[in-house]
């Protein structure tokens, strides 16, 4: 009797134990920090993300996204990662050379891509693959691809040709490529963090900027950038990357849930890119603010021929390997 007594007592206690184990057990918690406003389409695909990871692992991972660089700039959010202060970022493809993996740049070139299909074929395809996979010996595991769209020229002064650009200062992100290109233009190139534009363009610090129009909108460009002219002349889109330590040691039943999340969150990205850079063009129209110019084809004909050298004298740079293979997957 007195065994059976003290059994169950054991029994007991080794279940209480359990559940309040499990009561208590602290999600696995994914700092994911970005730069661009929350009504963007990364910061849209952050928050489904986020979602999707919740419902997939049942709560045990809890993904914390810090929207507007609240966190982190551009260039800090990229150490932040390796040392692992946070776990998941999405920057531009524009922002890999700083960590030596210049071979993204590869789409910063101008026109490389006619449209999303065409871009779709490299990020979709063995190319894409190849470049995550240059981020592993930095400590950083790619995941995927998200689209933003593609980029316009704005400033305070008409845009019809590039010569109305000749001796602009204009923003750009940290790559040599986008360097180059404003060289071409006969303009000034000034990097400058995300979270900087704004004033800079308020201040006269620079006279212009290219962004794809989501981003444009969302930073209230139009409140100091009179013309925007909708030359389209190179793509912005992101890495999603996390920090490869954190990720291979998660257990393996929520990593591949949250590769789950990961897959739907692409998708969701890839669908809504287009439309949100759509929706807001109509709100920059709106705001009366700043006067939206579409180019002829003889305008934009001018682009391609003063930004398309820019491939050639950039090819050591990326790899003439990789431009060519891009130029493989896209041609028609
Ligand atoms: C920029 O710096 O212009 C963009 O990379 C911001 C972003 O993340 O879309």
């Amino acid at each position: 009797m007195f065994q059976k007594v003290t059994k169950s007592l054991a029994v007991l206690s080794m279940l209480s134990a359990f559940f309040v184990n499990c009561a208590s057990a602290e999600p696995i918690v994914i700092k994911f920090s970005h730069v661009v406003a929350v009504d963007t389409p990364k910061g849209q695909s952050a928050e489904y993300f986020k979602k999707r990871a919740d419902e997939l692992t049942q709560g045990k991972v809890r993904v914390e996204v810090y929207p507007n660089s609240q966190l982190y700039k551009d260039k800090e959010e990229m150490e932040a990662l390796q040392i692992g202060s946070v776990q998941m970022l999405a920057p531009s493809l524009a922002k890999f050379g700083p960590l030596g993996v210049k071979e993204f740049e590869v789409f910063d070139l101008p026109y490389i891509f006619e449209d999303y299909n065409a871009l779709h074929k490299v990020t979709k395809g063995p190319v894409g693959k190849l470049l995550l996979d240059k981020l592993e010996p930095k400590g950083v595991k790619g995941l995927a691809y998200w689209d933003n769209g593609f980029k316009s020229f704005s400033a305070n002064t008409p845009i019809k040709t590039p010569a109305d650009l000749k001796g602009k200062k204009l923003r750009i992100q940290s790559s040599k490529v986008l360097e180059e290109e404003i060289r071409a233009l006969y303009a000034i190139p000034q990097v400058m963090a995300f979270s900087e534009v704004y004033q800079a363009l308020q201040t006269g610090v620079v006279d212009g900027t290219e962004n794809p129009i989501s981003n444009f909108y969302t930073q209230k460009m139009q409140e100091v950038q009179k013309y925007l002219t909708l030359t389209e002349h190179g793509y912005l889109g992101y890495a999603v990357i996390v920090n490869k330590k954190f990720w291979d040691g998660l257990p393996a039943d929520i990593r591949g849930q949250l590769e789950t999340a990961m897959a739907d969150a692409t998708e969701y990205a890839n669908k809504i890119a287009k439309e949100k850079n759509d929706e807001d063009l109509e709100s920059v129209r709106k705001s009366g603010k700043t006067q939206v110019t579409t180019l002829t084809a003889d305008e934009r004909a001018q682009f391609v021929k003063v930004l398309n050298p820019v491939h050639a004298k950039m090819a050591d740079r990326i790899g003439k390997d990789i431009i060519d293979a891009v130029y493989k997957d896209t041609a028609k």
